[in-house]
């Protein structure tokens, strides 16, 4: 289980050994109202549902999350749907339904047409240890669905913790957010909403539309983001192994780090969502962007980290005892259970309850 004393333990003492002032990362969360250390259910409860469905945002709400986190995207007719990747073969059977079209962009399908994919079956096949047959069938998700989702259950009542994904092919996406969030009336609970992005073009925009809702610069090492040591793409390196080429690459220099926490608070942002490597790498294992020295000067200039994405025990513990404030997970009942936090039975238990 985490011991919070430990972090505040080890915090003061790197303080006094540093001599430096770091803000305190859970007053930085109380003055926003936001979790602390947060629960943030990537893309719901994915590792034991299809991600992006209700399945997996249910079991997130049950599970007792804080957040349900999300990826915005727009449809051809201009609805805001839920779906990570710009493709949609990898999470649906786009490629039966519309075989056509099975590579083209979210964008262009219209809303209807994405309403139609089983956007189930793929995970049954990709995990058939967790396979369940009341995962047929189930379907992409509009911003609006997800939010019926967080307010069905009024005691719980999980954060929305949404991202803007590819906002260059969305133009005025931020804009349709804030209206859909306002008529929703989500703007007027205090740390209720986190918005989210890699792009700070997104961020600006994201800050002019909303400019009191708290917004998280997501941070990465590439070219183009935050310029790497080894100035090499993975194409480049000749690696074959994505995770191992992601753990391999570190900032340029400190200076360079920095520059991008200086880019999160010039552009808004309460905080910064930096990748991780996984203990068993992996897909979703990236680069280590959690280190002490980075959450202390992300912390310094009054600024939250939560880390992006873990799910074992042996890496929240670790990105704990580095001082981050809160962690994207696919398994949100192992990272409450983790932090002590009660949950109400197993997600096979809640999964069967909830009707799966
Ligand atoms: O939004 C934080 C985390 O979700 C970023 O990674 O690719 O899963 O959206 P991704
Ligand atoms: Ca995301």
């Amino acid at each position: 289980m985490y011991k919070p004393q430990f972090q505040a333990f080890a915090l003061a003492t790197l303080l006094a050994t540093t001599g430096a002032h770091a803000a305190d990362g859970s007053q930085l969360a109380a003055a926003q109202g936001i979790a602390y250390p947060a629960v943030i259910a990537h893309r719901g409860a994915s590792f034991d549902a299809p991600e992006s469905t209700t399945a997996a945002y249910l079991l997130a709400r049950e599970l007792g999350a804080d957040y349900l986190e999300m990826d915005l995207q727009r449809t051809r007719d201009g609805a805001l749907v839920v779906v990570h990747d710009d493709v949609l073969g990898r999470t649906s059977d786009v490629a039966e339904r519309f075989p056509e079209r099975k590579n083209s962009p979210v964008s262009a399908f219209t809303l209807a047409e994405l309403k139609s994919l089983d956007a189930g079956s793929w995970f049954n096949k990709a995990y058939p240890e967790r396979a369940r047959n009341a995962f047929v069938g189930q379907r992409i998700l509009t911003l609006d669905e997800v939010i019926d989702i967080a307010e069905g259950d009024p005691q719980r009542h999980p954060g929305l913790y949404i991202e803007t994904k590819e906002p260059a092919q969305f133009p005025g996406i931020e804009k349709d957010l804030k209206q859909r969030l306002e008529a929703r009336g989500w703007l007027d609970k205090p740390g209720k909403v986190v918005l989210q992005t890699f792009d700070r073009n997104s961020l600006q925009l994201l800050h002019e539309a909303m400019p009191k809702v708290p917004k998280i610069l997501l941070l990465w090492v590439a070219k183009g983001s935050i310029e790497p040591a080894s100035g090499q793409t993975f194409v480049e390196s000749g690696e074959r192994d994505k995770s191992a080429f992601y753990a391999r690459q570190h900032p340029k220099d400190r200076a360079e780090f920095e520059r991008w926490l200086d880019y999160a608070k010039q552009g808004g942002a309460i905080g910064t969502g930096p990748s991780a490597v996984r203990s068993n790498l992996g897909e979703q294992s990236y680069s280590d962007l959690i280190q002490p020295w980075m959450n202390q000067a992300t912390h310094d200039r009054g600024l939250l980290v939560h880390v992006y994405t873990l799910d074992d025990a042996v890496d929240f513990n670790k990105a704990m005892a580095a001082g981050v404030d809160g962690i994207f997970t696919n398994r949100a009942g192992e990272l409450m259970r983790f932090y002590g936090r009660t949950v109400q039975g197993s997600e096979a238990t809640l999964l069967g309850k909830l009707g799966y």
